[in-house]
């Protein structure tokens, strides 16, 4: 079995199950939980991709800041007094204790518990108890004893990302195709987007894969597993296989969505919104809006940030229910194998109306927040796959990702306004394959491209 094979027989495994994926459309079930795999995860995909710690109206003034990771690495997200951010390890430099234990808050410094080293919000050491006595006339170097920053730090449309890799390529770079479709969700409104409260939380005994994954776009599953929601009648919709119709993507190396939905009246935005969106948005992903009447739904950026972009019935008082549309960005915090932790923001146009922007955060608590109806039904599934990819059948056992394989070609270059390869259908595999081609290129480490 894996767990018990040494480096070469995982690296072995891997390449097989890298082959099976590309050529016959099947998954190594195991990759779902195993502990050598996840270790290998950590030190080849979180430790080289970039990640996603913050949108930046979370901390909109000087001195705030957020508490974030990168699987087991802290870091501070501070603004400091020039309105600059930074990502610090939130490590202190003296003897390792966690400078900074609050999930969120406002301060010039952060003043270490131990010994009391006190350090700027730019990670500048400031203070050093008893300097002389401790470390001479000539006191310590400062600028050697600052804060870490983490390795790198870029900021894509107001998202906030790091890498632990110093050498990863430009985030703007790394995104690439795929911007083209974050525009939708990023770039309605010039004006930007905020979020809504700080994101919630909540753990999951599944593996993040398996989130990354379905936001990519599972459009297949909601005609089974969202039946529940369907039934109770929380969900209005004409049949349970709503997301059938629709476009699957591929975009660049790191990007995979789905757009569908056919709102024709976009998504029931308010008419400022589409105002703004027709005037923010390139001509080319207008005619998307315009022609096909399509929009982006879910979508994950390698590895493990995802967008879902939706809308559920809302009543407003005294009035009828009407559709709101509502965005929410994902974290799939992995926490050891087969166990993550959601982060889950919603966010809004800056400039939209605060009654667009209370019952579009409704909309979403009602569906994806913690509590939701759908995040409900999702979780039930992802906590049973990882619970049975624990045993060792899971090691000989594949599974089927041919969906589409033998009878949906691309949509022809030409016809799709678009960057990346484009599939016309959503009750197919082709995005998921390609996450995982991807997936397999980091953990073997031979053509990540990055
Ligand atoms: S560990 Fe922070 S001051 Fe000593
Ligand atoms: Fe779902």
């Amino acid at each position: 079995m894996i767990g018990e094979t040494r480096e070469k027989e995982i690296y072995e495994v891997l390449q097989e199950a890298r082959r099976s994926i590309e050529e016959d459309g099947k998954l190594l079930s195991k990759v779902y939980n195993e502990s050598s795999i996840f270790d290998l995860e950590v030190k080849r995909i979180f430790s080289k991709t970039w990640v996603f710690l913050a949108h930046e109206s979370e901390i909109p003034w000087s001195g705030d800041y957020v508490l974030r990771r990168i699987v087991d690495d802290s870091f501070i997200v501070t603004r400091d007094e020039d309105g600059d951010i930074h990502v610090l390890f939130n490590m202190c430099r003296h003897r390792g204790m966690q400078l900074c234990r609050s999930d969120a808050g406002n301060s010039s410094h952060f003043r270490c518990p131990y010994h009391g080293y006190t350090y700027q919000n730019t990670g500048k050491l400031n203070g050093v108890p008893f300097q002389k006595e401790a470390y001479g006339p000539e006191g310590l170097d400062k600028d050697e004893w600052a804060m870490t920053p983490a390795p790198r730090m870029e900021i894509y449309e107001g998202m906030i990302f790091a890498s632990l890799n110093p050498d990863v390529q430009p985030l703007e770079e790394y995104i690439g195709d795929m911007g083209w479709y974050l525009d939708f969700y990023l770039k309605k409104s010039s004006a930007g987007l905020e979020v809504v409260g700080p994101p919630q939380r909540w753990i999951m005994p599944a593996d993040w894969k398996l989130a990354a994954e379905n936001f990519i776009g599972d459009g297949y599953h909601t005609q089974s597993t969202h039946m529940s929601t369907i039934k109770a009648g929380i969900m209005r919709v004409k049949s349970p296989a709503y997301l059938k119709e629709g476009v699957q993507i591929t975009a660049g190396k790191h990007g995979c969505l789905f757009m569908g939905f056919k709102p024709g009246s976009y998504f029931n935005y308010p008419q400022g919104i589409v105002d703004s969106m027709l005037e923010n948005l390139n001509e080319d992903q207008v005619e998307l809006l315009k022609e096909e009447s399509i929009m982006p739904l879910n979508a994950t950026v390698f590895p493990n940030t995802s967008f879902l972009h939706s809308a559920m019935a809302v009543e407003a008082e005294g009035e009828l229910a009407t559709s709101v549309p509502y965005l929410t960005i994902r974290v799939w915090q992995p926490m050891g194998p087969g166990k993550m932790e959601i982060w889950s923001w919603c966010l809004v146009e800056k400039d939209a109306t605060e009654e667009f922007k209370k019952n579009s955060n409704r909309a979403y608590l009602s569906t994806f927040g913690a509590s939701g109806t759908l995040e409900q039904d999702d979780a039930e599934n992802w906590s049973g796959q990882t619970r049975v990819a624990a045993g060792e059948m899971s090691g000989q056992h594949y599974l089927n990702y041919s969906a589409g394989a033998k009878h949906v070609e691309p949509i022809p270059e030409g016809e799709w306004p678009g960057p990346g390869t484009a599939y016309p259908k959503n009750y197919v595999d082709f995005a998921q394959r390609h996450f995982w081609q991807t997936y397999f290129d980091h953990l073997l480490d031979d053509r990540n491209g990055s």
